[in-house]
């Protein structure tokens, strides 16, 4: 009886030994790791969703951009690699989104000095209202502050991704960096102060986006909206947006169909995607809840209540935008609840 207590005790401190030892591998590989890189996936995002200009986003599943962040002996940050963008992007960091976010967010740590070199691989059309710059922004502070092990939140370094989307949009909207980053759908009652807040989002909720061979630039998108709204479109637009929110609360899908339309900026910039109307009478005939301009355009979105859904939407979108001899490209997605993610 005692030797078999012996041999469990043996046993017990053998397993002990070889547990401590797997930490120990465990805590080199995790280090190891850290030296090598850090790869962040950094989704897509349709902002405005319609009814909420600037002030409401939600992040897709899919596609997304990959941005590489790799400790360097030479000081300062640096791009080193830009794929998926056809030569259209800078390697300048003060002229490239991603180069920005993570230098403002190098300063504000006080690690300017810190070599660190960034790849960006493009893994999304570049403007196509899917928030291209607002993902390459938001993965490259999120790998770096990874790289650093700063242990900030998510929520901390959305002012820095937010100045890098600004060079990219001429404007500070959070609108498609913030669900980019924290994933969900996102109100944002307040940009300047970043006053953000995830909404729910109902069970088997589906979206679809199309994107057409068009290019519209968000600057140039924002720059022919008026600057004053009529009144009576201010009230009904207001209680859209307020219904839409009560709907996505509830999952009163009913009401979330009545109240997502945009009678404010979809009609100002309809003109520029051929054939807008008609795909989204395309999409709403297939019974889809709603279909607006994702973001500044040229991408169509339509947010479905179930997948199926969402597939007849999208390729009933396709052949209205094929009707006018535009080609696009769909895409097809849950909301992402996740946001940014360490790969
Ligand atoms: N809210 C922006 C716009 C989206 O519609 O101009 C692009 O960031």
């Amino acid at each position: 009886m005692r030797r078999l207590f012996a041999t469990a005790r043996q046993i017990t401190a053998a397993l002990a030994i070889g547990f401590i030892q797997t930490e120990r591998k465990d805590h080199y590989s995790l280090k190891h790791s850290y030296t090598l890189g850090i790869k962040v996936f950094a989704p897509a995002s349709i902002g405005n969703i319609g009814v909420g200009f600037d002030i409401m986003g939600l992040a897709l599943e899919r596609p997304g951009d990959e941005v590489i962040a790799r400790k360097s002996n030479t000081p300062g940050l640096r791009i080193t690699k830009i794929t998926g963008h056809s030569g259209k992007l800078p390697y300048e960091v003060e002229k490239n989104t991603a180069g920005v976010a993570a230098q403002r967010f190098l300063e504000y740590i006080g690690e300017t000095e810190k070599g660190i070199e960034l790849e960006i691989h493009k893994k999304m059309p570049l403007g196509s209202g899917l928030g291209s710059s607002a993902a390459s922004a938001v993965g490259a502070v999120l790998a770096v502050s990874e790289l650093l092990r700063t242990g900030l939140s998510k929520r901390d370094l959305l002012p820095f991704a937010c100045q890098g989307e600004q060079l990219a949009s001429g404007s500070f909207h959070a609108d498609n960096v913030a669900p980019s980053l924290l994933g969900g759908i996102i109100l944002i009652r307040d940009n300047p102060t970043l006053d953000v807040h995830r909404l729910h989002v109902p069970r088997g909720m589906y979206v679809v986006v199309v994107y057409p061979q068009i290019q519209v630039l968000t600057r140039d998108a924002r720059a022919l909206l008026r600057p004053e709204v009529p009144m009576a479109d201010y009230v009904r637009q207001s209680a859209n947006l307020s219904g839409f929110i009560v709907g996505l609360f509830n999952g009163d899908i009913g009401l979330i169909g009545r109240s997502l339309r945009d009678d404010i900026i979809e009609p100002q910039r309809a003109g520029l995607i051929t054939g807008f109307y008609d795909v989204k009478e395309a999409a709403l005939a297939e019974g889809v809840l709603g279909c607006s301009i994702s973001g500044s355009g040229p991408s169509v979105f339509a947010i479905c209540p179930n997948s199926l859904v969402a597939e007849n939407a999208g390729q009933a979108m396709q052949r209205a935008f094929a009707r006018h001899r535009v080609e696009s490209q769909v895409y097809l997605s849950a909301v992402n609840q996740e946001g940014a993610q360490v790969q």
